[in-house]
């Protein structure tokens, strides 16, 4: 499933906290706590490759060119709501990113993502975007979100999990093909309910305490 612009990111932590994860007795405030710093981890992977400049400082020696990041901050984008959970630590490592939400639903009917909310941050075409949701699942909420950043504007646009289906992975990857997608792994498969297996569970009631 792994294609080029798949990337599975195995350090060694990561790993170590999804496992804490899946568990399922792992209790909602452990849990929380985990997906935060596993938030901060990601972050670092996804924003690997922004663009610097350097800014003309001094130091208590002497002045320097030193780098710092250049253009607008990126924007983060939290698919409501689990994608709270992942989007905290992220914000953690990027304190000065902007954040827009997006807010789907699933229709019953036509089993098509319908958007209840949506709001976003000024001048998005010059802005690196990372849509974040802990999980891909059948990847049609994940698509339609990235649509709907691109038509809001945003050019530079990457996806980030915590654990992918390899139904998602394909799915998103048809829809958007030159989107990287960020995740600490892909599982075997979704059940006929649409939950990743082995998984964790529910990410939304895992990270809220929910039912
Ligand atoms: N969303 C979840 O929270 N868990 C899954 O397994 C699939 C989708």
């Amino acid at each position: 499933m792994a294609n080029e612009f798949t990337h599975v990111l195995t350090h060694p932590m990561l790993q170590h906290h999804l496992t804490m994860m899946r568990k399922k007795e792992t209790e909602t405030r452990t849990f929380r706590d985990l997906l935060r710093h596993t938030g901060r981890m990601i972050a670092m992977e996804v924003l690997r490759d922004l663009s610097l400049t350097t800014e003309t400082i001094e130091t208590p020696l002497e002045p320097m060119e030193s780098p710092v990041i250049a253009g607008p901050r990126p924007c983060l984008v939290s698919i409501l709501r689990a994608g709270n959970g992942l989007l905290d630590g992220m914000l953690d490592m990027v304190p000065e990113a902007r954040v827009a939400f997006v807010g789907m639903y699933r229709d019953h009917d036509t089993l098509l993502p319908v958007e209840y909310y949506f709001k976003a941050p000024d001048r998005l075409a010059e802005r690196v975007t990372v849509v974040v949701d802990p999980m891909l699942a059948t990847g049609g909420t994940a698509a339609a979100a990235v649509t709907r950043m691109k038509d809001a504007g945003a050019g530079d646009i990457r996806f980030a999990c915590l654990l992918a289906a390899p139904e998602g992975v394909a799915t998103l990857h048809a829809a958007h093909p030159e989107l990287p997608i960020f995740t600490v792994a892909i599982d075997r498969q979704l059940n006929e309910k649409g939950y990743i297996l082995p998984g964790l569970g529910d990410a939304g009631d895992r990270i809220y305490g929910t039912v």
